[in-house]
């Protein structure tokens, strides 16, 4: 690693975290989608559609996991219209939507901060969790000590990170697979992973 990379690491969050805060307001929280856009179908079960708060139907069918539904959703599925019928709604907004409907309203938004069950820092996520796959780059995921392959993906900037690791990435799967993360839960994770990545010293 060599100085010029801290650098531009330093340079790039603060940027990129400035930048962050006008981006991500701008779209709307799964919340606010979903008793918006959603409810038309999803409290009524019309056509089959499951109902918000229908524990045990959303059971059924979060079993196919998280970024089955969130293809299924944006393709459309049976009787429920791709996109839910509105081309201008993001495919981020959606993935919040899904997860507030599959999480009973307890996946939030970064508007509203919210402690997730486990109360967990960014780095005990990435400790506990993220390290199964981002410790020994399995299925190709960028290693935790490992600034060079971060740094490409960076070019998104944080904000991009973020929405990957919310809505899936190739063989990276929609909320690391935890239906119960909220955004700021991800968005922390991201931000240590990130940080370590360019921190990093090998021990001798
Ligand atoms: C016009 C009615 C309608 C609207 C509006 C609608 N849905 Fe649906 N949705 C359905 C129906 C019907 C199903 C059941 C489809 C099936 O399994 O055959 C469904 C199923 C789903 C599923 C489960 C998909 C699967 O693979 O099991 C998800 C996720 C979903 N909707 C998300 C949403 C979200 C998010 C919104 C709002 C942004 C939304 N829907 C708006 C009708 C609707
Ligand atoms: C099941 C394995 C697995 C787990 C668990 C996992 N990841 Fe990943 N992750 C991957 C893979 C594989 C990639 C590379 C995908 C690609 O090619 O873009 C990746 C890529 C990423 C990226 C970069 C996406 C991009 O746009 O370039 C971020 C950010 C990320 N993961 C965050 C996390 C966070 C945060 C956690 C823990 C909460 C986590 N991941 C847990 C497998 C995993």
């Amino acid at each position: 690693m060599q100085v010029r990379d801290h650098w531009f690491m330093a340079a790039s969050l603060a940027v990129l975290t400035l930048g962050a805060a006008n981006t991500m307001a701008e779209e709307r929280t799964g919340r606010e989608v979903a008793e918006k856009i959603c409810v038309t179908c999803h409290v009524s079960g019309k056509d089959g559609a499951p109902k918000i708060g229908d524990v045990a139907a959303w059971t059924q069918h979060s079993k196919k996991g998280l970024a089955k539904l969130t293809e299924s959703a944006i393709a459309g599925i049976g009787k429920m219209p791709a996109h839910a019928g509105q081309p201008d709604l993001s495919d981020l907004e959606l993935s919040r939507a899904i997860a507030f409907m599959v999480s009973f309203g307890k996946a939030v938004d970064p508007k509203k901060p919210y402690a997730s069950p486990s109360s967990m820092t960014g780095e005990q996520l990435v400790q506990s969790h993220c390290v199964n796959c981002h410790e020994d780059g399995k299925a190709g995921a960028p290693r935790i000590d490992d600034f060079t392959a971060w740094k490409p993906r960076l070019q998104n900037g944080m904000n991009g990170l973020v929405r990957s690791a919310i809505s899936g990435h190739k063989a990276m799967p929609a909320r690391a697979g935890m239906a119960q993360l909220s955004d700021t839960d991800l968005r922390n994770a991201v931000t240590y992973m990130i940080v370590q990545s360019a921190t990093y010293k090998p021990r001798n």
